[in-house]
């Protein structure tokens, strides 16, 4: 813990370095003003005593009744200093440590989205994790100036009697390891409640969520949901309280322990007095500073367990800073001739014992028309994700234009691919944006954006500064079809040799994805493409199929070689087909008809 704490500072002091030196200034300032207030009434007050028994001038009063001041004008004004400095310190942490964060977050290796420690560091640094790393800095940079304040009074009181701050310090160790326990406590019930919380926050999610709750609603199942929500909450609320009560439990300890010591400081002070030990103004002094001491010993021990709490936190921030990135090399050559190779790629996901590809082997040439096609769960987009450099094989290799995959960077891997991923993102931004985000140097070419949303069959009338979604006050909201218009006009921007089209048309209706398909045809001419569709009408316009089942290449070649043999690709193809001329009493499934003809009654194959 304490070595966080300590790299707390450093990272403040990395990222905000100014305000950093001066709050710990101030702190500072403010950590001896206990001791030093004991220190100049004891003298102010003996200084009034021999102005009035006339042993010393007026001088000795002015002087240390200025330096009192002095001291309670710093303890009063600390309040607008810290407030100021604070201000500045968490500008400056948001504009450099929060890119930091987020410059991570970009080259984040993809797969570490499975694993579920990692999911718990994300999820806990929040959305704005350079408070998180703040308030960790305040709350022990706070700590540490109690400590020192105390140390300071402690060395004040011990000019009187040793005593007075032995006693002390006995009773405040065993408090200061109760905090420490405490903390462990509290910190545990986060750990272990780390997964009722990510479900929790799903679920208002869900219920916030517009599409969510429209179905739900038509279900009638919102109430269902919101009482699942309330139990996860009520049941963490109850551990949290109880963990908290647990931990205050020894409070009543502190509180005895600390008036029986304030009992006997009184006690001690007056016999002193009265003995001619000490003199009215020490009196005066140590009697006065109790309150301070009592007060520090208890918000010490809060500032503790924050401390505590905060430090938790930081561990998810250097776990998460320590996880593995994708190579950057955003300035590496674009990759030569890109042909495609896996060889024998066998893949599992992570977390999964369950292997999704089993030696998967397949060429493609650059410019080449491949389909590949296959039954739900068979690994097409896994195939997807893995060219993408999203996860990595466990055996086998992949390489794209002689080099392995793993060697690319990533501004490389785009220069070869662009997606059009199946469960692709609907971005609540402008049309504009949402189309550049496919090739973002793009972003004001007017004319190349058009051209793309015209390729992607976009027929809105709709200018490229609107907003869409549900985000802004004057977003347009679309349908699935338009989102998914958008999104393969997206992938069209992009100048890569390939584009990867994952079940592109799904959310199309008949007419559209057999359109979407010829402009396919037409604008990929010189271009590369790995498209993925149940469709099997589709698929015959590629210069290849590769049919997958279970996670193995079980056939390769043109529709007309494929369905010249018995396997997979003719079983699915005449089923399909089946669908398309029923009712037509024609059964050629190689007929002649426009796709669209065809494409009017086709069905997902199961
Ligand atoms: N993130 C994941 N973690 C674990 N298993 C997954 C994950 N994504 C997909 N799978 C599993 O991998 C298999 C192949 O999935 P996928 O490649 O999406 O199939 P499809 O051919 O329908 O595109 C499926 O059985 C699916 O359940
Ligand atoms: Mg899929």
């Amino acid at each position: 813990m304490l070595k966080q704490a300590i790299r707390s500072v450093g990272v403040m002091l990395k990222y905000a370095r100014v305000p950093t030196l001066l709050m710990l200034l101030g702190q500072l300032a403010l950590s001896v003003e206990p001791p030093l207030g004991i220190y100049f009434t004891k003298n102010l007050v003996n200084a009034i005593g021999a102005y009035i028994g006339h042993t010393a001038p007026l001088s000795g009063v002015l002087v240390w009744g200025a330096l009192l001041v002095a001291v309670m004008l710093v303890s009063a004004g600390s309040g607008l200093f810290h407030g100021i400095m604070g201000i500045y310190m968490q500008r400056a942490l948001n504009r450099n440590f929060t890119a930091v964060v987020l410059e991570k977050f970009k080259n984040l290796d993809y797969a570490c989205f499975e694993n579920k420690e990692v999911l718990n560091s994300v999820e806990r640094m929040g959305s704005e994790p350079h408070m998180r790393i703040y308030y960790l800095f305040s709350h022990t940079v706070n700590a540490l100036s109690m400590l020192i304040s105390l140390a300071g009074t402690a060395l004040v009181f011990t000019q009187i009697s040793v005593w007075f701050s032995v006693i002390y310090f006995v009773l405040l160790a065993p408090m200061l390891w109760f905090d420490f326990k405490n903390m462990e406590v509290i910190q545990k019930l986060w750990n272990t409640e780390m997964p009722n919380w990510r479900r929790r926050t799903y679920l208002s999610a869900l219920l916030a969520d517009k599409n969510a709750e429209f179905e739900l609603k038509v279900f009638g199942a919102s109430r269902f949901i919101l009482t699942k929500w309330k139990t996860i909450a009520d049941n963490f609320r109850r551990d949290y309280l109880r963990a908290r009560i647990g931990a205050s439990k020894y409070g009543v300890f502190r509180v005895l322990a600390l008036a029986g010591w304030a009992v006997y400081m009184i006690l001690s002070m007056i016999h002193r007095l009265s003995g001619g030990m000490v003199d009215i103004g020490t009196f005066i002094a140590v009697i006065t500073s109790m309150g301070t001491v009592l007060s520090l010993s208890s918000s010490m021990s809060d500032s503790f367990s924050q401390v505590s709490e905060d430090c938790l936190i930081m561990r998810h921030f250097h776990i998460f800073m320590n996880l593995p990135e994708v190579p950057k090399g955003d300035d590496m050559a674009p990759v030569q001739n890109p042909r495609i190779v896996f060889d024998n790629v066998c893949f599992k996901y992570p977390n999964s014992d369950r292997p999704v590809l089993k030696g998967v082997s397949f060429e493609i040439n650059p410019g080449e028309r491949v389909a590949l096609v296959g039954e739900n769960g068979a690994g097409k987009s896994t195939i997807v994700k893995l060219l993408c450099g999203l996860y990595h094989p466990d055996s086998g290799d992949i390489y794209i234009g002689g080099v392995p995959i793993g060697k690319l960077s990533s501004s490389q891997l785009r220069s070869v691919f662009s997606v059009v991923f199946q469960d692709f993102c609907s971005y609540e931004l402008t049309l504009r944006e949402n189309v550049a985000l496919g090739s973002i140097d793009k972003l004001h070419d007017d004319a190349a954006l058009k051209s793309a949303l015209a390729r992607g069959l976009w027929t809105e009338d709709i200018p490229l500064s609107a907003n869409l979604g549900k985000l802004e006050e004057d977003g347009i909201d679309l349908s699935g079809g338009q989102w998914q218009r958008i999104a393969v006009s997206r992938s069209l921007l992009s100048d890569s040799a390939f584009i990867i089209l994952d079940e592109p048309t799904a959310a199309l209706d008949p007419l559209a994805e057999s359109r979407m398909y010829e402009t396919f045809q037409s604008v990929l001419q010189s271009r590369g493409c790995v498209m993925i569709s149940h469709r099997l009408a589709s698929a015959k316009l590629a210069d290849k199929i590769i049919v997958l089942d279970e996670g193995r290449v079980v056939q390769t070649g043109t529709h007309e070689v494929l369905m010249a043999q018995e396997g997979l690709y003719s079983r699915m193809f005449t089923a399909q087909s089946a669908w398309y001329t029923e009712g037509e009493g024609d059964g050629d499934e190689q007929g002649q008809g426009r796709g669209e003809d065809r494409l009017q009654t086709a069905v997902h194959l199961r």
